[in-house]
């Protein structure tokens, strides 16, 4: 029996992809014929409604040993959890600009899923519209038990140590610098490669992600659509008692089967998990002056019912060259109608000089003004403006049409800087002639 390499990949964003673990086992011409090769199962999963017009349709076919349907009744999962969901109203909502020290890591052994712990979060899980920010921290690999969220699609951004995240249609290796996008429903669980875990997820209750349109920039450019990688089916055939813990309307539930989930020998379509790089990223920007939007740096975007107005977008701040003449080359001051929610995963940000650190956070809520701090300020309209190499950077950015309200947690925790506002203090008033 041929088993296909666990750490294969197939290129393309949302292509419609075709694999078997074992030779065979894909129907070809009928997607559910009377009997399956080898007795397996077919099972549609559809991450849009049947009925979404066929640009936006996404549905996989699962050839399986079992049925997913075979499982017990879910019941509470009764362990404490920091994991919350839209609509987020644990404490009043202030305008006021919020900013974060990294996670600490657990101390105890803790797995990703219990090492999750909501930042803030918009619109309502059960309308299908709007996001949540978690950060995580794990020490220890899911063993034996499974996840999947039946609210939103996960976009996982790790800062620290690489994952195996072993899926029902195959195996995604990331470290940082790489994103994975799981989509909604899909099981999996989380293994850590090279010691504890931490990063940023950004879980979308609304339409998927996909690439934004490229306008005049032409047909290439920003995340190209091979650089994205879905794994080939591969599955593991092991009995003994597997937990599954499902997100479902903002409640932990699970359930204990007597095998491993992920029992997919063979599958096709266009719905998929997938990994990106960050380092493929084609920055563009500008070669004469200014600079453009940040909008110039999407890598995905998950549209709202405005068009052009998204219900998240997923942006970030690569290494790149700075080369604009006669510019303030740091992000400028602005006041955004969107919601900004942005985390690091390396070096340093080019509109902070300090307390921005790998693994931080930062939240400025719409209309909240803001922009670099005096010392970049100082140190930009002073910067001689010949081209520089930001080298050393990767930060990125949820940026959400909604207002994102933070939860109890992280108004509460210790982490919080209550000092954030004295970054944009101290600057001197502008001295106008006579
Ligand atoms: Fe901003």
């Amino acid at each position: 029996m041929a088993v296909a390499r666990p750490d294969g990949y197939q290129p393309g964003f949302g292509n419609h992809f075709a694999t078997e673990a074992v030779a065979g086992a894909l129907p070809v011409g009928r997607n559910s014929p009377q009997r399956v090769p080898f007795g397996l199962y077919a099972e549609q999963w559809s991450g849009t409604a049947f009925t979404a017009p066929r640009a936006e349709n996404r549905r996989s076919w699962l050839y399986r040993l079992r049925p997913a349907a075979n499982h017990p009744a879910f019941r509470p999962y009764g362990r404490d959890s920091l994991i919350r969901s839209a609509p987020f109203g644990e404490v009043p909502l202030s305008p006021n600009r919020l900013r974060w020290d990294p996670l600490p890591l657990p101390a105890s052994p803790t797995d990703f899923v219990d090492g999750l712990v909501t930042y803030a979060g918009n619109g309502d899980a059960a309308a299908g519209a709007g996001v949540a920010v978690h950060l995580y921290a794990a020490t220890a690999s899911m063993v034996d038990r499974a996840f999947f969220d039946a609210d939103g699609e996960l976009l996982l951004v790790p800062e620290r140590g690489a994952l195996r995240i072993v899926t029902e249609l195959g195996v995604i290796e990331v470290a940082p610098f790489q994103v994975a996008l799981l989509p909604r429903g899909l099981r999996f669980r989380v293994e850590l490669i090279d010691g504890p875990a931490r990063g940023y997820v950004c879980e979308n209750y609304g339409a998927p992600f996909r690439l934004p349109d490229l306008g005049p920039i032409g047909s290439n450019g920003l995340a190209n659509p091979r650089d994205f990688e879905a794994p080939v089916a591969w599955f593991e055939d092991r009995d003994g008692p597997h937990e599954i813990v499902q997100k479902f309307q903002g409640g932990l539930w699970t359930t204990t089967l007597g095998h491993s989930p992920f029992d997919v020998v063979a599958w096709h379509g266009n719905l998929a998990p997938c990994r990106y790089d960050l380092g493929r990223f084609n920055t563009i920007n500008t070669v004469s002056f200014d600079h453009p939007d940040p909008s110039i740096f999407t890598v995905l975007t998950a549209p709202g019912d405005t068009p052009g107005t998204a219900n998240c977008d997923f942006v970030i701040f690569p290494p790149r060259w700075m080369v604009a003449e006669g510019t303030f080359r740091p992000p400028w001051f602005h006041r955004n109608v969107m919601s900004e929610f942005m985390g690091l995963i390396h070096g340093t940000y080019d509109a902070k000089e300090g307390g921005f650190a790998p693994g931080g956070a930062s939240l400025h809520n719409q209309m909240s003004g803001h922009g670099p701090d005096r010392a970049s300020y100082e140190k930009a309209i002073a910067a001689d403006l010949a081209p520089h190499r930001i080298a050393d950077t990767m930060a990125f950015m949820f940026e959400s049409r909604a207002v994102l309200r933070p939860t109890a947690h992280a108004t509460e925790t210790p982490l919080a800087q209550l000092d954030y506002d004295e970054v944009w203090a101290d600057f001197a008033k502008a001295s106008l002639p006579g």
